[in-house]
């Protein structure tokens, strides 16, 4: 390392220990993992609060008691609390409209941290500026204030906060980063104290032609933008999937990319069924396809991802050791902060995909 980039390094705090960050949601909570395979998890998530609740209220109920929660993990883990999730944006629009609605909201957030006991919280606003759930029905020129006022709400919840954490999910896909423009990351970038990057979903219904919905080179290159619009690479941490997604293609697929889809979405921005995902699960494998392809997937090197194509439908997701050359392909060369799995126990199955995390965060 150049000397000057180690005092950079040392100023910015780039020699803390990694964030591995898991998020436990509300949708998977029947079979959990023990002690021992979420040994060394930093931050544990909990996902979602409503969006609108920090409008005005300040009481929230978790889905599960937090005192459960930090059982479930090493003494001492960070549980942090998610607001948002897909399809969740109206209350941090609403949120961070004025200077005193952003005011109420973040001593909102701060207040009900305080009564229950978090450690951090996670802003999951998918997304500020637009390409939402509801993209068709309030489209994205209504959005444009949001690209002011997100940083601006994110400098009040820090400054309300204190020194408790204030981390955000942010989109991997390049047309997604509607409000991580090289004018404001430096501003997001100031006011968070981690920025998980959602490298995956990097295929949805939107798209007309298959690709890996992580793989490799596509989150390489959501890191690379992040960090070319001036986010602190000590600041980003590395998302993985404990699912597999499938689309429908619209005629026979000899590999994982660039085959015609079928419609995938309306143009009203509804879903056609014709894509989903599966996570690894237990309960998943009584599922014939899914197993079908978990059996026979082919890995593309390239790429970094698996695949399998049957029955007009092609899969693509991660595996352990994908995951581990993602460490040592985009987290250790860029300098990431660390990474973090969505979410904890879509992967009882095994627990494989969590493992090989956990192996990659020992191996920083
Ligand atoms: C997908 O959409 C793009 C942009 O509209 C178009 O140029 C391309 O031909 C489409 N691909 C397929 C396979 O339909």
């Amino acid at each position: 390392m150049h000397p000057s980039s180690l005092l950079l390094a040392a100023a910015s705090g780039a020699s803390a220990a990694p964030v591995f960050a898991v998020y436990f949601e509300q949708w998977h909570t029947a079979s959990l993992s023990d002690r021992a395979t979420t040994a060394g998890v930093t931050h544990i998530i909990t996902a979602f609060a409503q969006s609108t609740i920090f409008n005005s209220g300040t009481w929230y109920t978790p889905f599960m008691p937090l005192d459960q929660v930090r059982a479930l993990f090493d003494d001492g883990t960070k549980v942090c609390m998610a607001i948002g999730g897909w399809s969740d944006t109206s209350g941090f629009s609403a949120g961070a409209a004025t200077e005193q609605t952003r005011k109420t909201y973040a001593q909102n957030v701060a207040t009900i941290m305080d009564n229950l006991g978090y450690d951090c919280v996670d802003v999951d606003w998918e997304y500020p500026g637009g390409n939402g759930q509801d993209y068709r029905i309030v489209p994205n020129d209504q959005k444009v204030q949001e690209v002011e006022t997100f940083p601006l709400l994110l400098q009040e919840i820090k400054a309300a906060i204190g020194d408790r954490e204030l981390s955000i999910a942010v989109p991997g896909k390049e047309g997604d980063m509607i409000a991580f423009t090289a004018d404001k990351v430096p501003l997001i970038s100031e006011a968070v104290d981690h920025v998980n990057v959602m490298s995956y979903d990097l295929m949805n219904r939107r798209n007309n032609e298959t690709m890996h919905h992580s793989g490799i080179p596509g989150p390489a290159r959501a890191v690379d933008l992040y960090i070319e619009r001036g986010m602190e690479a000590s600041k980003l941490v590395l998302g993985f999937t404990i699912y597999s997604k499938w689309f429908t293609t619209s005629g026979p697929c000899d590999g994982p990319e660039g085959c015609a889809t079928a419609e995938l979405e309306r143009p009203d921005g509804t879903d056609t069924g014709l894509s989903g995902a599966v996570t690894f699960e237990k309960a998943s494998y009584s599922d014939g396809e899914f197993a079908q392809a978990m059996q026979n997937g082919k890995v593309d090197e390239q790429g970094g991802g698996q695949w399998y194509w049957a029955n007009s439908k092609l899969w693509t997701w991660d595996k352990p050791a994908l995951i581990t050359r993602k460490f040592d392909e985009i987290v250790k060369p860029k300098g990431l902060g660390g990474v973090m799995a969505w979410s904890l126990a879509q992967d009882s199955h095994d627990w494989s995909h969590l493992k090989a995390v956990r192996e990659g965060v020992g191996g920083l």
